[in-house]
């Protein structure tokens, strides 16, 4: 446990940390990390304001449940939504702005507006006691969320109620955190309009495919990282610039012209060779690399049509002219397509979360497949379309895959 004076120092480099991560997900992750680890926390949820009235369980953590899954495997939470109203502990935090410091959620008084809704601990086998429940607020004093701190453990592990002088600690982490997460918002919004204005222009299909894409590539290069030993703390540094350029990795479809995009049948030859361009077209977007987004958001573009065994598009090439790179030209004078490691790891790790999606689910051109017929694809493309470890991983992780499938489904 850190004691005072460490906690006031670790707060202060808090600050810097959170102002910059850009990404929602990565930042809401390292918000409810730390200030769990603040307080000594077992477990915590965040939940994010909705519209004017409603409050959306966004993010758990808890290290009890954790432990009792195998190593690698992911706590699988489902999101919901609740009211804004004092009938909820979390709830009452956020229609009245004032932070709510439980020592025991099953000896609620029965004067208290709220009461604790047990029915999570009995479907996990967790036992909730006690709560640190703070408001999200930003500079302008409106709440935008609730960030909820459960089961303080003492050095010996016993759980302990939450000490009345962290809870000015908390907030004013909190404060911080709630600023960082409306930046966050602001860009993926950002991202979201130039996604759906620009990639599809046809915002129905758009947000949910690139938002599991995206989902996919994160677990997939997180599962693979472990595995090969990567630093935590690079594995942190990439996560944030992976998950936007997953998300744009078509975003070169932006220039395709609608009666090939949107064709309601097989393309010709002709055809397809127009939209193998998007992938040029999304990497010249990001050219220049000024910064880790830039270069990661170009190499996925570029590279997520590529194929293990040198089969895919667009191969090496000068991304200014589209023509070959000298001495990779083919007899026909056409590119050679990069082959296994010459592929840079997230084009490998895209690859396989987009045809994973696109096979999943119905397109203009197609129907969705069955889940078994989709693995069995993607089985038999290892070492042939995959790169055959990271498919490896990814049957590994296959429950967390399915669980991201819920969370983001096709909208009707
Ligand atoms: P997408 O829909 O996101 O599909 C991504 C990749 O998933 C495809 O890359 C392909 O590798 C795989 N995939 C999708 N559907 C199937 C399928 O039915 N069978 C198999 N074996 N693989 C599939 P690809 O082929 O390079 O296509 C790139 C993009 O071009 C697609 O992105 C889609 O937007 C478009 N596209 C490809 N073929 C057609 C087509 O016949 N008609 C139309 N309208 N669009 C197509
Ligand atoms: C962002 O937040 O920077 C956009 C991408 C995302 O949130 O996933
Ligand atoms: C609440 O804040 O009342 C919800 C907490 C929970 O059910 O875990
Ligand atoms: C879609 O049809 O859902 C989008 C295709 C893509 O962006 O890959
Ligand atoms: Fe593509
Ligand atoms: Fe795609």
């Amino acid at each position: 446990m850190l004691d005072r004076k460490q906690k006031l120092s670790r707060l202060i480099e808090l600050g810097l940390e959170v102002s910059q991560i850009s990404d929602l997900d990565v930042l809401l992750e390292k918000i409810l990390t730390e200030a769990r680890k603040l307080v000594n926390a077992d477990a915590g949820s965040i939940y994010i304001k909705e519209g004017k009235d409603t409050l959306k369980f966004s993010h758990a953590q808890n290290d009890t449940l954790q432990a009792k899954l195998g190593p690698g495997k992911k706590l699988i939470y489902t999101t919901f939504s609740m009211p804004i109203n004092n009938k909820s502990i979390a709830g009452f935090v956020a229609n009245n702005g004032t932070t709510s410091n439980i020592p025991d959620a099953y000896k609620i008084s029965s004067v208290l507006p709220f009461s604790f809704d047990g029915s999570y601990d009995k479907i996990s086998g967790y036992h909730t006691q006690s709560m640190l429940t703070v408001p999200l607020k930003n500079t302008r004093g409106q709440i935008i969320g609730v960030l909820q701190m459960i089961n303080a453990q003492d050095d010996d592990g016993n759980i302990i109620a939450f000490l009345d002088e962290d809870e000015p600690l908390v907030q004013h982490f909190a404060n911080m955190a709630a600023n960082a997460i409306e930046r966050a918002q602001l860009t993926r919004t950002t991202i979201m309009r130039m996604i759906s204005m620009a990639e599809l222009r046809d915002p129905k299909e758009t947000g949910p495919h690139v938002n599991r894409v995206a989902a996919y590539s994160l677990e997939i290069y997180e599962a693979y990282a472990k595995r090969k030993g990567i630093p935590q703390k690079k594995i942190d540094a990439q996560r944030d610039a992976l998950r936007m350029a997953a998300m744009l990795h078509d975003v070169g479809k932006v220039a395709i012209s609608d009666n090939i995009l949107k064709k309601p049948g097989k393309f010709t030859e002709e055809e397809y060779a127009v939209m193998k361009q998007h992938t040029v077209l999304g990497a010249r977007l990001f050219n220049g690399a000024r910064s880790d987004f830039d270069e990661i958001a170009e190499e996925v573009a570029l590279n997520h049509h590529e194929r293990w065994d040198g089969k895919g598009y667009p191969g090496h090439i000068d991304l200014e002219t589209g023509k070959p790179l000298p001495g990779y030209a083919d007899e026909d004078g056409n590119p050679r397509g990069k082959k296994e490691e010459e592929i840079p790891l997230f084009g490998r790790i895209v690859a396989i979360a987009d045809v994973y999606d696109a096979l999943s689910c119905k397109r203009v051109y197609k129907e969705a497949w069955s889940e078994e017929d989709v693995l069995e694809a993607l089985k038999s493309g290892a070492g042939s379309q995959f790169d055959p470890e990271l498919i490896d991983v990814f049957m590994e992780i296959i429950d967390v895959i399915r669980s991201i499938q819920a969370r983001y489904p096709d909208r009707e």
